[in-house]
């Protein structure tokens, strides 16, 4: 089998003013996957064993598209691969994306504010979940949420950056399969105070491991990794 490396990357149409563009963070995530894929282990879980990846909050559906093609040419992966947005527009987007890659609905994508929609069948379902999350510190909490346009989706996670993300973990409790293997990569800024991001993920029931930081502009960006820590 040829190195990841070498596969196609994602084709994606990303003109529109509404959705985010991929950027630094999206491709944080895809470069670590692809530098830490060998021999049937993703990161260190057997492929075979990995059923159910969702990448919430897809955007132009950059990440559910990499493991997609990643699906496409590794024998023993199989997983599902589901693609969530709270926009209506990135949902639209993204299934357009999956065709322009020649995907005929294999990604399952659902409309919905973090899992809202979510069917009760998945459920502690997902080996893997992937959140690029809007991780920065509203500009002016005052504003009225009427004058909130599409595109502060995608940076704006509330007054201290982590109120969404903190929703998030809460909630993904539910849809997380509570196995060893298990985990969910997330992207985090250092224009947040990360010691208390991180005492609440601690408080919530995670173990936090930072896997890479990236300068950008100006800020570092941080990948995570979280697990459960009762498992
Ligand atoms: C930083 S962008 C990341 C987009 C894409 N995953 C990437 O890496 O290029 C954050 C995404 O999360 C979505 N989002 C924001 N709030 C959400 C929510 N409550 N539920 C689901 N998605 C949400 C935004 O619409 C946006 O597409």
């Amino acid at each position: 089998m040829s190195a990841i490396k070498d596969f196609p990357e994602p084709i994606i149409d990303y003109d529109n003013e509404n959705i985010y563009s991929p950027a630094e963070d999206t491709y944080l995530i895809v470069d670590y996957f692809k530098n830490h894929f060998e021999h049937d282990f993703l990161d260190g879980i057997p492929v075979k064993k990995i059923r159910k990846i969702l990448d919430m909050g897809t955007g132009t559906g950059y990440i559910a598209l990499f493991f997609q093609i990643l699906k496409n040419n590794v024998p023993n992966f199989n997983p599902n691969i589901y693609a969530s947005d709270i926009l209506e527009e990135a949902i639209g987007l993204s299934k357009h994306n999956e065709s322009l890659n020649n995907f005929n609905n294999e990604i399952e994508f659902i409309h919905s504010d973090l899992f809202a929609n979510f069917p009760n069948n998945l459920k502690h379902s997902f080996d893997i979940i992937i959140f690029n999350p809007p991780y920065l510190p509203s500009f002016n909490s005052f504003q009225p949420k009427e004058k909130k346009k599409n595109i502060d989706n995608s940076w704006d996670g509330g007054t201290h950056g982590f109120e969404l993300f903190t929703r998030f973990l809460d909630e993904t409790i539910t849809y997380f399969k509570p196995e060893l293997d298990s985990c969910i990569y997330y992207i985090c800024s250092s224009r947040t105070d990360l010691d208390k991001l991180y005492k609440i993920i601690e408080d919530k029931g995670f173990n936090n491991k930072i896997l890479e930081k990236r300068h950008v502009f100006f800020e570092d960006i941080y990948l995570n990794k979280l697990k459960l820590s009762s498992v």
